[in-house]
């Protein structure tokens, strides 16, 4: 658990000078994530909070428009979170979808019933009234439905403007630019989607897209500034993009204040810690402390084949390592992390929000609260791609930037079984074949993730002349949006040939290579 879970709640107003704002009162659609990428996307400022949000704490923000996002409820369910009523008298646009249209009806004077049967999958819609959220685009559309509920009677002052076979009533507008409607703009399957939200953030609300990475990153260095003063910085770098990003700007805001440390675990992908650690000392000029530590991590982790102990050794290490290095270096006040919008959100969110947990996600930042450093997390209000292009602007190179995500506990949850120092060089090695591979057929940024994962199995092979009994290795390539769901990735034949021939050539003692063709759910992206 990072560190911001911890401090659950904490979530204080986004940095200095606010752009203009977007709420989305969140019911708990698993896509409400994705409305607010959705309209950063855009170019507007957006952030998720609690459906439930008092009035006065909504106004507090100052936002040109709110999202009522869907909810897995009924209006009428008794644990059915309703908004303040409140939120209807502070004269803001309105964009209800679907659990958030049939809020935005029962509230302000209409009727809901549940559906015959519930309406779920793709729909052709027809528009009837093409102003508003349908204002440039043509009369029929594709959209995705999902609901139970539908509207009966619609509140005064609302029309229907929009129907499908099922619902008379898709959309609805009314006065104030309020809107309903009965699906989702914010997935793939809505393709105008994108162009109804902008008519609803531009149109009603009036914004004009002041929302970019690089104004981010003047408000976050003055921010920084602001907070850290004098003081000094600690930063744990992990190799990966957050980190990095994060280390960068508060590096660009107080220059040698700043001292990250990089604990080398020995569970890292090939050449990544001194790629890191090259570009960040050589073109940033950023002072960087590196602990040797991979002695130490495998001792810890002899013996250990369970998951999730494995991830609770490595945490545990890492807290050790950095404790006594920043203990050695002292002086610090305030620890810099990389933690991202969504763990805030995750950690925020009231538990029936959250999505449940299946595995207990360590982050190298995670540190306990215990370290009495105050925190600096420039990056808690963006999303990983908005991190990427503050990272572009920062001017990293595209190949820091665009690595794939990678696992705080590493190539430890990549050995099924027990973590040995010859079984972890397997590993390695496998993966870089497959990330060579990936980059050279130019599929590696296509992808959310390909890596091999060694297996505890072993199998009998023949090489020359010669029998063999030797490691099977598991490539694992996945697409995804966002990680929670994933599908094996449609990789050529051809690529997955030169893959497996190389891995077999290249990386010894291994004399088979599968491909795993499991989409998650029901299977995990990682195997342990
Ligand atoms: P799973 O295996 O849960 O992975 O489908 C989803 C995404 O999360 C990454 N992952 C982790 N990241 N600490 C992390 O920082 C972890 O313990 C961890 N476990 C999985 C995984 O690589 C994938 O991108």
């Amino acid at each position: 658990m990072s560190l911001a879970a911890v401090r659950a709640g904490s979530a204080a107003a986004p940095p200095t000078a606010t752009p203009e704002t977007v709420l989305v009162l969140d019911f708990g659609s698993q896509y409400s994530q994705l409305i607010a990428r959705r309209i950063r996307e855009l170019r507007v400022y957006c952030e998720l909070v609690p459906g439930n949000l008092p009035a006065a704490e909504v106004a507090a923000r100052a936002p040109r428009g709110l999202v009522l996002s869907g909810g897995p409820a009924s209006v009428y369910d008794p644990g059915a979170i309703h908004p303040d009523p409140g939120i209807y008298e502070l004269g803001l646009p309105i964009l209800g979808i679907c659990y958030g249209m049939q809020l935005l009806a029962h509230d302000l004077g209409g009727r809901v019933s549940p559906a015959g049967r519930r309406e779920y999958g793709p729909a052709a819609m027809v528009v009837d009234r093409g102003d508003g959220l349908f204002s440039g685009l043509p009369s029929e559309l594709p959209v995705w439905m999902s609901h139970g509920d539908v509207i009966d009677e619609l509140p005064p002052g609302y029309e229907a403007v929009a129907h499908t076979a099922n619902s008379p009533v898709a959309a609805m507008a009314g006065p104030m630019g309020r809107f309903g409607i009965q699906f989702h703009p914010e997935v793939a399957h809505t393709p105008q989607g994108s162009e109804m939200l902008r008519n609803f953030l531009y149109g009603s609300c009036g914004c004009r897209g002041d929302w970019a990475p690089e104004g981010f990153v003047q408000r976050a260095v003055a921010e920084i500034r602001r907070q850290v003063g004098e003081e000094r910085v600690i930063c744990a770098l992990s190799g990966g993009v957050d980190s990095a990003v994060a280390a960068t700007l508060v590096h660009r805001a107080v220059g040698d204040q700043l001292t990250c440390v990089f604990v080398d675990n020995g569970l890292l992908r090939r050449g990544e810690a001194d790629r890191v650690i090259d570009v960040l000392t050589r073109n940033m000029r950023m002072r960087i402390e590196r602990v040797e530590a991979q002695e130490r991590f495998l001792a810890a982790l002899a013996g250990v084949v369970d998951p999730e102990e494995k991830r609770r050794v490595v945490g545990r290490e890492f807290i050790s390592a950095f404790d006594e290095e920043t203990g050695r270096l002292g002086g610090a006040t305030f620890l810099a992390q990389g933690t991202l919008y969504p763990d805030v959100i995750e950690s925020t969110a009231p538990d029936t929000f959250a999505a449940h947990k299946i595995k207990t996600h360590h982050n190298v930042g995670g540190l306990p609260a215990g370290m009495r450093l105050r925190l600096v997390e420039p990056l808690r209000y963006l999303f990983k791609d908005e991190v990427r292009q503050v990272g572009q602007s920062l001017g990293l190179p595209d190949d820091l930037i665009h690595r794939q995500p990678f696992p705080g506990p590493g190539l430890a949850i990549r050995v099924i079984g027990e973590v040995t120092r010859e079984r972890l060089e397997t590993v390695r090695n496998a993966d870089w074949v497959v990330i060579d591979e990936m980059k050279r057929s130019g599929l590696y940024g296509k992808v959310w993730q390909s890596f091999a994962i060694l297996t505890p199995v072993s199998s009998v092979g023949v090489m020359g002349d010669f029998r063999t009994y030797a490691n099977v290795v598991a490539v694992r390539i996945v697409t995804s949006e966002d990680g929670m769901t994933a599908d094996w990735a449609r990789v050529p034949y051809d690529v997955l040939a030169d893959i497996s021939r190389r891995i077999v050539n290249e990386v010894p003692s291994v004399n088979r290579v599968v491909y795993d063709i499991s989409s998650k759910p029901p299977s995990t992206i990682e195997w342990e």
